[in-house]
């Protein structure tokens, strides 16, 4: 990678402990200046052919892809023409769209389908954990990211009423891109996702440059980069991978084989080349995890829209299907995952003990995406801008869910999901009690057996 090392100290080996993670940083490790300029580089190949396909969209009916001129966040009210649809049919005859169809059909030769499709079984095998991995560490954790979450907060994605549906559309993403190997080849559901949501962060790199440009106050494009920048991917991509294996898993007590490390990387890898990130930096194990801790120096730096769009998570999951986990149970989940240090300058409440205690016992839940009676999201989501940057809300307020908004309020308590976890752990630990004190009795018994017959040995 073209960097350069500028200070002495970060070319000599040493240990360093950032946000409850102790590691080994050598040369190799990328300082803050040496990331710096991935700020201001960006993935040109989408953001000009999504300025195509606006114009293009734009002609099919009365409202642009880019969402100029409604003014509203319930876009998908509308039929909206689907951008990859109209990426294929425009890339045969358009240099720009035909460039960007050209690169995401061809299959770099690092690919092996073998070795991605026994990543995307690793991310099977341990589901549950990976899935709270990505959650409470990836994106409630990943909202410690101060300057990436500038983006996030011009949009009103992360607003407490709407956050719910926005992070079952990223797992939608992230179940498509892991489903099977049918999936992530070229045509299938997870790689028409990753090409969607690629141009949809294109539009949203465009609106917030183009209002930016008129209104500079709006976003600071000098000190925060391109809205959804290198920088700002290669971050995402990362808490979608290395977090996961070296820090979300084994702070839920799984480490993962290496021949497992490998292969889960070698999915992202491919995942990020879809979605037009830098990826090199995955090719080795060492060099993601020299990633990782190079990110947790230089880009984990909360600030005040940080804690609010961390909140607005917990606001927007508490008490809601598919979990039913209450506002005090996810805290513990975040104060257990990402530790105190982070999850206090989030600004996340303190859980008291007795949830601490029931996340010992918690078990996983089943995360239903299509069943909306269940809470899941009903409908498979095709990435259309909703969350339209606008001049009109600069910014994402903190905020709570009412309650008459709630998904069905009636059907099932948080506390009754917390007293089948508390009943669980009760009962667990009867079962652990009366099973140790068997064993202390069977012990007890053949030790006096053991000595009983000795002695009886030695009076023959
Ligand atoms: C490269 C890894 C990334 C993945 C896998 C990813 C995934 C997704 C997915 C699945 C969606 C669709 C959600 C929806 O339809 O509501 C989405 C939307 C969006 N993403 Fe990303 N994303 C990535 C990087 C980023 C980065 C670095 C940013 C910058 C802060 C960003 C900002 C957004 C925004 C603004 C939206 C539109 C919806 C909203 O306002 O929240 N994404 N992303």
């Amino acid at each position: 990678m073209p960097f350069s090392y500028h200070n002495k100290q970060d070319k000599e080996s040493s240990w360093r402990e950032r946000w409850g993670v102790k590691f080994r940083w050598t040369p190799q490790h990328l300082t803050p200046t040496d990331l710096q300029p991935m700020i201001h580089t960006y993935d040109t190949l989408a953001t000009e052919a999504a300025e195509h396909l606006d114009y293009m969209s734009s002609r099919f009916s009365d409202v642009g892809f880019s969402g100029e001129g409604n003014g509203t966040t319930q876009a998908e009210e509308r039929p909206r023409r689907d951008l990859y649809e109209l990426l294929q049919q425009c890339a045969a005859n358009d240099h720009d769209t035909g460039r960007l169809w050209k690169e995401i059909n061809t299959v770099p030769d690092w690919v092996d389908w073998e070795q991605i499709e026994r990543g995307q079984r690793v991310f099977y095998r341990y589901g549950g954990p990976t899935i709270t991995a990505l959650t409470f560490m990836s994106l409630l954790g990943g909202m410690g990211s101060g300057r990436t979450v500038e983006t996030l907060n011009r949009t009103g994605g992360f607003s407490a009423d709407v956050v719910r549906r926005r992070l079952l559309e990223t797992l939608q993403h992230t179940l498509h891109v892991t489903q099977d190997l049918e999936s992530i080849k070229p045509g299938g559901d997870g790689f028409v996702d990753s090409v969607r949501v690629r141009l949809l962060h294109a539009a949203v790199r465009r609106r917030v440059l183009q209002i930016a440009a008129v209104n500079p106050s709006y976003y600071n494009v000098e000190s925060l980069g391109i809205p959804i920048n290198d920088l700002d991917c290669v971050g995402t991509i990362n808490t979608f991978s290395a977090t996961v294996i070296w820090m979300g898993l084994p702070r839920q007590g799984i480490w993962l084989r290496k021949q497992e490390i490998t292969d889960y990387l070698a999915l992202w890898r491919y995942v990020a080349y879809l979605m037009g990130a830098p990826h090199e930096w995955m090719s080795t194990p060492a060099s993601a995890r020299r990633m990782m801790e190079s990110l947790l120096v230089a880009e984990i730096q909360p600030t005040a829209v940080s804690a609010t769009l961390a909140n607005n998570i917990i606001s927007g999951l508490q008490c809601q299907p598919p979990t039913y986990a209450s506002r005090q149970f996810m805290c513990a989940m975040t104060y257990w995952l990402n530790g105190r240090e982070l999850s206090e300058a989030l600004e996340i409440e303190h859980p008291s003990m007795y949830y601490s205690v029931l996340l010992a016992r918690k078990a996983l839940h089943k995360v239903l995406l299509h069943d909306k009676s269940q809470g899941g999201l009903g409908y498979t989501a095709r990435f259309n801008l909703k969350f339209i940057p606008s001049l009109d809300r600069p910014s994402t307020v903190r905020g709570s869910v009412p309650p008459e908004s709630r998904k069905n309020n009636n059907t099932k308590s948080s506390s009754s999901v917390e007293r089948t976890a508390l009943v669980t752990l009760l009962a667990s630990a009867a079962l652990f009690g009366a099973s140790a004190w068997c064993c202390v009795r069977v012990g007890k018994w053949v030790i006096s057996w053991a000595g009983s017959s000795g002695n009886a040995k030695r009076f023959l």
